[in-house]
């Protein structure tokens, strides 16, 4: 007697094809050719090319090729309508955002139907995932819209931003990115993909209806010459892209020292992490989520399955069950679950990645079914058998392909888990609370989802680690990506000359004076240049004061090292990072006469006394906010909660300023290291005798060693070596070099490194509001959000 589990597997579905006849009379009434979508009005593109139906390769519509002087139009129209659209006010826009909202829902079915015929995901997907979360995200930020007055009093919008995205989630990504961009004031120039550009075209439509003034929302359409014509415009301020990890390295590159805002949401190689104690039956549903979702086309998809050893044939047997049962088919289908892929180029390059893994010796395994003929389509397929280092497991397939390995321990977990360049999400599955809280914190990702996958929502930040790019989306942390502090407004053109008093001829300033020579300072020990120079520090009246120690390239290798060993200081707790704060801030109030006494030999500052007291007490505002800044605990509508954790970034290199070389050194030192950041910092170059006259201070005050390095020497080749090392996770500098911050940003992208830099302006060390706050916090920490359901 079959069971009734048996009898179901047997059954077989009748077709249950979703109508496209709402879809087809739309493409119908615009004569199945679009222009674009400048200033409230549609414009003929003068060339245009085809919109294909992945799933059976027909041709649905002809678009617009913008030209640069399109983009140039677009940009125009956005700049004269940006007033206008922040005079609205936040209760003005919300109301016009609201019905966004209300409209994407009104016409959400043909929205999903056109979005299934122009990109090949199912309908189930588009109708159930991508819609609602679309018009969640304009309901979510009409929200902000109305609060931004009281929850961003000391921002403003940051002015023209330009918005590319990839073609794997259309509109969902329009929303995330035109969402937030409009609810803080700012004015739009998007291009959707190429393959991908029918519901943006759409959603003009609906931007008409809703009220949007005219060059507030302006959509070109095209290629990747679109995208750099956006990037390279100097009416640009902010760029937001969504795509592959070599086109962001693209656009960092070409935005270097244009003071463009950048957000990046590159590509990844989730983990998929699954113990031996975790409902593995439950895990295989989530696998189908995070890997067959969207045809694999994901860039958060769990596309490296880690099984814990004593179950790893279990549930690879499990998952091939689970894998026949998917069904592949027209998207259109109700009951498929696996459409076709993007376009045909898609399918080769799949293609020839799993070939070159079979030729390695891996096992490929694919479901008995068969794709349909016509169009682009890839069966869901599992790799075993692959070498960690093997190009599948390292490199981003976008596909329906998952690679199987397994681990023998929580600590290997994470160790594999951790084996890439990329570091956008991860899912840990396991039944054990404590198990799967203490894995997560140790992933480096931006999303971690505990027993559950791919889930999203317009509360919740999403944004990566690592080579998957910087700055976040949804939520408060997304909103300050189109914000820009007022306090950046405030800051002087150049960078600022102390008032010199009268400095004696004599006067060395010194109570150093019998060790003239400062070396460096790594792993908690003075060192000597490996170069074994240096270089005079002479003082105001041009007497010489010391020499300090000429750092170089191995100087820099040694303190990045010693910064890594010593990653006991971002485990240390908030309380204990702060007492070590004060205790420094104390020592430096012992010998705060002899601080005084450097900095006006140096300078010639005739105030010296107010710039220790100024950084004795930036030691202290930076200690107090150690156990403060608090995450989020964010509640999506589901059963659960989403943790939003402030975490560390790693390994921080920063250039210092020669603005008060003791107060701008603090300044950027103190709050690296309050959120348990390790620090390679270059001190001033004109003054670094501030800096060095540390180590006693540093020394007696508890830091451990490696937290803090300081190497001495010329700014902008230290930058050079620090922007370009592989193990430093960003860049800052802040020394009014706009060249030199120029390329830092450009050379930074090499491993997409964050930076933050001052440019060619000064700013006020002593001005709380340039110096302090939030932004710097935002600067010194990552979000990442853990996702923890709960009574499902
Ligand atoms: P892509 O990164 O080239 O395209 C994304 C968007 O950027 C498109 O709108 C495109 O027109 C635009 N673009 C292309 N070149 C540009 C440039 N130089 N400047 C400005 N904009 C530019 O991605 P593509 O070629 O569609 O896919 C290639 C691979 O990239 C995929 O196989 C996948 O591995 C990865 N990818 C990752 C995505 C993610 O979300 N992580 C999304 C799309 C692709």
């Amino acid at each position: 007697m079959p069971t009734i589990k048996e009898i179901l597997q047997t059954m077989d579905y009748g077709p249950a094809p979703e109508s496209t006849k709402e879809a087809q009379a739309w493409l119908d009434q615009h004569g199945r050719r679009f222009g674009l979508f400048i200033d409230n009005a549609w414009t003929e593109g003068s060339e245009t090319f085809a919109s294909n139906n992945p799933a059976d390769g027909s041709e649905l519509a002809q678009v617009a090729q913008a030209t640069s002087q399109d983009v140039d139009r677009a940009v125009e129209a956005a700049r004269r309508a940006q007033p206008g659209w922040v005079a609205m006010g936040g209760h003005g826009r919300a109301k016009v955002m609201y019905s966004i909202a209300r409209l994407l829902q009104k016409h959400s079915r043909l929205f999903a139907v056109l979005e299934t015929l122009d990109n090949g995901k199912t309908i189930r997907e588009t109708r159930d995932a991508d819609l609602p979360l679309a018009a969640r995200h304009f309901y979510h930020h009409a929200g902000w819209a109305q609060l931004q007055s009281e929850e961003f009093a000391d921002y403003r919008a940051v002015g023209v931003v330009g918005q590319i995205v990839p073609w794997n989630f259309p509109v969902l990504m329009l929303a995330w990115k035109i969402a937030p961009a409009l609810a803080a004031g700012n004015t739009i120039v998007f291009k959707p993909a190429e393959y991908t550009s029918l519901t943006a075209l759409l959603f003009a439509e609906i931007c008409q209806q809703a009220g949007v003034p005219a060059g507030v929302v302006n959509i070109v359409t095209g290629d990747g010459r679109v995208g750099e014509a956006i990037v390279n415009h100097p009416g640009i301020d902010k760029l937001a892209f969504t795509g592959s990890t070599e086109v962001g390295r693209i656009i960092r590159k070409a935005t270097a020292g244009s003071g463009k805002k950048l957000s990046l949401e590159l590509g990844g190689k989730s983990p998929f992490i699954v113990f031996d104690d975790a409902d593995l039956d439950a895990a295989v549903e989530g696998l189908v989520d995070s890997i067959w979702f969207n045809q694999g086309q994901v860039c958060c998809a769990g596309s490296r399955l880690l099984v814990q050893e004593s179950v790893y044939d279990r549930f690879i047997a499990k998952v091939k069950v689970r894998m026949q049962n998917l069904r592949v088919g027209s998207p259109l289908d109700k009951s498929n679950d696996i459409g076709a892929l993007v376009d045909p180029v898609q399918q080769q390059r799949i293609h020839g990645l799993v070939e070159a893994a079979r030729a390695e010796g891996c096992e490929i395994w694919q479901p008995s079914c068969e794709a349909p003929v016509a169009g682009s389509w890839y069966l869901p397929t599992l790799i075993t058998g692959a070498s960690t280092s093997a190009a599948v497991a390292q490199t981003e397939i976008f596909g329906p392909v998952l690679v199987a390995m397994s681990f023998r321990t929580p600590g290997e977990a994470v160790q594999l888990a951790n084996n890439t360049v990329y570091g956008l999400a991860a899912c840990v599955w396991s039944e054990s609370i404590s198990l799967a809280l203490d894995v997560a914190p140790q992933i480096k990702a931006g999303v971690v989802w505990i027993n559950t996958a791919n889930q999203f929502d317009a509360a919740c930040g999403f944004g990566g680690y690592k080579e998957s790019g910087f700055g976040r989306e949804g939520g408060k942390e997304g909103m300050y990506e189109y914000l820009t502090p007022l306090s950046e407004d405030a800051r002087p053109a150049a960078p600022i000359v102390a008032e010199k008093g009268k400095v004696k001829s004599s006067e060395s300033g010194s109570p150093f004076a019998v060790d003239r020579t400062a070396k460096l300072y790594i792993g908690g020990k003075q060192a000597r240049p490996d170069g074994a120079y240096s270089r005079a520090i002479n003082g105001a009246n041009g007497a010489f004061l010391a020499d300090v120690g000429e750092g170089n390239r191995k100087d820099i290798r040694n303190a990045v090292e010693a910064a890594h060993k010593a990653a006991g200081w971002s485990k240390a707790t908030a309380h204990n990072r702060a007492q070590v704060l004060y205790y420094i801030a104390e020592n430096l109030a012992i010998r705060a006469e002899e601080f005084a006494a450097r900095l006006a030999a140096m300078t010639g500052v005739r105030d010296p006394q107010r710039e220790v007291a100024a950084s004795i007490e930036r030691l202290f505002y930076w200690a107090a906010w150690c156990d403060k800044y608090d995450g989020a605990a964010h509640q999506p509508p589901m059963h659960g909660i989403t943790v939003a954790l402030n975490e560390p970034v790693g390994v921080i290199g920063v250039i210092c300023p020669n603005e008060n070389p003791l107060l701008g050194f603090i300044s950027l030192v103190a709050p690296a290291l309050a959120l348990g950041n390790r620090v390679v910092a270059v001190p001033s170059e004109a003054y670094p005798l501030s800096a060095t006259d540390l180590y006693q201070v540093l020394d007696t005050s508890d830091l451990p060693g490696g937290a803090l390095n300081i190497v001495t020497g010329s700014a902008d080749e230290l930058a050079r070596t620090l922007a370009t090392h592989g193990d430093i996770d960003a860049v800052w500098r802040h020394d009014g070099s706009a060249e030199g911050c120029a390329e830092v940003e450009r050379l930074s992208s090499e491993t997409l490194k964050r930076t933050w830099v001052g440019g060619g302006k000064g700013r006020d060390w002593f001005d709380a509001k340039q110096a302090c706050g939030r932004v710097v916090l935002q600067h010194a920490s990552q979000v990442k959000n853990v996702w923890i359901p709960y009574g499902v």
